[in-house]
């Protein structure tokens, strides 16, 4: 197996990661990434003062900067309303409204899934036929995907849940670039770092283009030998990516083991555990997610919240650390999961609804005084003066003996919507 470790530093809570696109006046650099011989500055740390400063900033060539964010202005996270824009545009483009999105992010993410169809239908054709791939062929989507997830991460992701059988390859890869840069961000991995799983989210079923068209567009079920012939897609991918001279191990690695388990129970070698990278592990969680989520013409894909349920329940199929870091960065979790809430209490996942984009949590819990609290159903905001959740909990931790009786009695009990949302304790 090919791939790197990919280890870091776990970063401070005050200290965060960013491009210098995202970087602001008023925010307190502590650091940048990379020579000091390639930044103007000859102090490490300082304030962003003004346009001067965040100019130099952006005009040379810094792969990344941290801040502090303790000491100036945090990173502008995307709010709810860029999800629901993006939701709402999806809804829109299903019910056939043509009414112009609320957040331009999610216009600007329409003409990147565009533009990168075009570019994607030419290169998998001609990979069809025996052309070798690198990563400058597809570098321009890559950077294009990335910019607009740091923008807002639910726009394209949002809009990419439409699509039709034949474009489903296409789009899935797009999407799954999408989902791999969020997630490789979410977990602080470094920017170049960020840039190669974007690479390996694109490129991850490049080894399709291996298998027939008849079978991969078959509509009905596969029968055993077009099943092998399917499955065979990993390692054909593998070998199409090895000759392109710029590949990194990583894109090689997720080609290769993106339908691995974590239970040993996937394909085509059964690895398990330790023996899958956590770029591996990465890539089948989106992968997972986007096709469960995907939507045709003729059939609705499953919400976030039922996907989400689903692969929470797949006891064994992914790592469970990364799963609850993705879950998170989507704003979406299992109906069920009990989880810590930013204001001190625990509280259950509900189903927010096939509409809804706002997770909704029944907090039943509070932990100061370890005793149960009436009931209250909270809605979820990305904003730090909401309520959040801060971890997923075990139950046995807290006493919950019969946690399963008592989730379903909580999830299913009807209690008083409290629209507003308690502020952080
Ligand atoms: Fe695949």
């Amino acid at each position: 197996m090919t791939h790197r470790s990919g280890k870091q530093e776990p970063m401070s809570e005050r200290l965060r990661r960013i491009t210098p696109e995202q970087a602001r006046i008023g925010m307190y650099v502590h650091a940048f990434e990379g020579s000091w011989l390639s930044h103007p500055f000859w102090r490490r740390s300082f304030l962003i003062a003004d346009a001067a400063d965040l100019q130099r900033i952006r005009e040379h060539d810094i792969p990344a900067l941290v801040i502090d964010e303790s000491r100036g202005a945090p990173l502008e996270r995307p709010t709810l309303p860029g999800r629901v824009a993006a939701v709402e545009q999806e809804r829109r483009a299903t019910s056939g409204s043509h009414r112009a999105p609320a957040d331009p992010e999610v216009a600007r993410a329409r003409a990147i899934l565009q533009s990168s169809k075009r570019v994607l239908t030419e290169l998998f054709g001609e990979v069809r036929l025996g052309r070798v791939v690198t990563c400058a062929d597809v570098a321009g989507i890559v950077d294009e995907v990335s910019a607009s997830v740091a923008r807002n991460p639910h726009a394209l992701i949002g809009i990419s849940r439409l699509r039709t059988k034949d474009e489903y390859t296409y789009v899935h890869s797009v999407a799954v670039c999408a989902l791999m840069v969020n997630l490789a961000r979410v977990i602080d991995l470094a920017e170049p770092e960020v840039r190669q799983a974007g690479f390996a989210g694109l490129l991850h079923d490049i080894g399709k283009m291996a298998v027939p068209e008849p079978i991969l567009n078959k509509p009905g079920r596969l029968n055993d030998e077009e099943l092998v012939t399917v499955r065979e897609h990993p390692e054909r991918g593998y070998q199409i990516l090895c000759p392109g001279e710029d590949v990194p191990d990583m894109v090689l690695d997720v080609a290769r083991h993106h339908h691995e388990r974590m239970d040993g129970s996937g394909y085509p070698f059964g690895l398990s555990g330790d023996q899958l990278s956590r770029h591996a592990r990465m890539a089948a969680i989106c992968d997972v997610y986007d096709a469960l989520t995907s939507t045709r013409a003729y059939k609705d894909g499953w919400t976030p919240c039922e996907a989400a349920t689903a692969m929470y329940a797949w006891d064994g199929h992914f790592d469970r650390t990364l799963l609850f870091k993705f879950f998170r960065s989507m704003g979406v979790f299992p109906v069920g999961m009990l989880v810590r809430l930013r204001s001190n209490r625990l509280g259950v996942m509900l189903d927010n609804g096939r509409r809804a984009s706002r997770p909704k949590v029944k907090a039943f819990f509070s932990i100061m005084d370890r005793a149960p609290i009436t009931p209250e159903i909270v809605t979820l905001t990305d904003s730090l003066a909401g309520d959040g959740v801060v971890s997923e909990e075990d139950p046995l931790r807290w006493g919950f003996e019969d946690w399963e009786a008592m989730r379903d009695r909580l999830v299913k009990t009807s209690v008083r919507v409290i629209p507003t949302v308690r502020a952080a304790a």
